[in-house]
């Protein structure tokens, strides 16, 4: 197979790459200074004539706060940058796969959305992914739209920048005498490798359609960072955050835990529970 990926040295393009390229599949990397997606002349550019049979969308702009100031520009490259691959995926008779998002929901359910839940985004970033995904299904005839959510790798990522909340978690562990975080956010931590494999794996068939692909169970930011710190045998003093500690200066769902209900119907799921993949991340038995 050749696959083309977009944001090949991304947080979770580069575990793409790799994994991609472990089966010998050809792919073609391409990065921001190769193809903006929000313009169609540069996608058709970027993949025509190249015999590709998939193209990985891992580009967005998901920065919530940025999205926020400049809701033209999400859309432009959350939106219609989704609808320009759609165009051209089918002109060149491609499969188009898909990132999308947690924050496609507003978190209200409290209780783990399926693909069948219907969107009620809270911010613009989850809005112009939304419209994005519309665009998707609308206009492609072979597409994956794969959401996932509290995603972590060993490339940072490069929208937030910084470090991801693991290798935050053990950083400030070092600097600071007390650790103190929200135990009112629910999630599902899921590691880049997983996602990468999962998303291999859905490449391989024809099966194509809206999926939740997020590690099994949840958990709280709390939660997350003392398993962090249970599992590096780090001695610190963590404390749950008062509510309205860190107040949000964007709406954000304080619950957004996917059911990976269409890999399963599909006997597709090959997540694993998120702190089984936590260890993995950390290298730790
Ligand atoms: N991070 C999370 O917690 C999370 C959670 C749920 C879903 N997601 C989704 O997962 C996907 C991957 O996230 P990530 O963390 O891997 O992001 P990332 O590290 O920021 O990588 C995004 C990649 O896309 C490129 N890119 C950005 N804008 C582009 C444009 N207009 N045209 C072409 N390329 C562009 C970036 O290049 P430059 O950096 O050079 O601009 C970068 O290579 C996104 O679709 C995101 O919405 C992420």
């Amino acid at each position: 197979m050749k696959a083309a990926l977009i944001g090949a040295n991304g947080q979770l393009g580069s575990d793409v790459l790799k994994k991609f390229r472990a089966n010998d599949d050809e792919v073609l990397e391409l990065y921001h200074s190769d193809v903006e997606v929000s313009n169609i002349d540069s996608v058709s550019n970027a993949l025509r004539n190249k015999n590709i049979d998939l193209v990985i969308n891992t580009s967005a702009m998901h920065n919530v706060e940025k999205c926020e100031q400049d809701p033209s520009l999400s859309f432009e490259i959350n939106g219609i940058g989704a609808r320009n691959l759609a165009i051209i995926c089918n002109e060149i008779n491609s499969v188009l796969m898909h990132i999308s998002t947690d924050y496609v929901f507003d978190g209200s359910k409290q209780k783990p959305y399926i693909e069948a839940d219907t969107p009620s985004p809270l911010n613009v970033y989850g809005n112009t992914k939304v419209s994005g995904e519309n665009f998707i299904s609308s206009i492609a005839k072979k597409y994956f739209i794969v959401r996932t959510s509290g995603v972590y790798g060993h490339n940072p990522c490069r929208a937030k920048g910084g470090l991801n909340f693991v290798d935050l978690m053990l950083k400030l562990s070092k600097d600071r005498p007390e650790i103190r975080v929200v135990n009112d956010e629910i999630l599902t931590p899921s590691s880049t490798v997983e996602i990468a494999r999962q998303l291999f794996q859905l490449s391989r068939t024809d099966a194509y359609g809206l999926y939740h692909a997020t590690a099994e169970g949840s958990c709280s930011w709390y939660e997350f960072a003392k398993k962090i710190f249970e599992l590096t045998n780090t001695k610190t003093n963590l404390n749950i955050a008062n509510p309205n500690e860190f107040p949000m200066k964007v709406p954000r769902p304080k619950y957004s835990v996917l059911e990976n209900c269409n890999l399963k119907k599909a006997s597709l799921n090959i997540f694993k529970p998120w702190d089984e993949a936590l260890k993995e991340y950390l290298d730790v038995k």
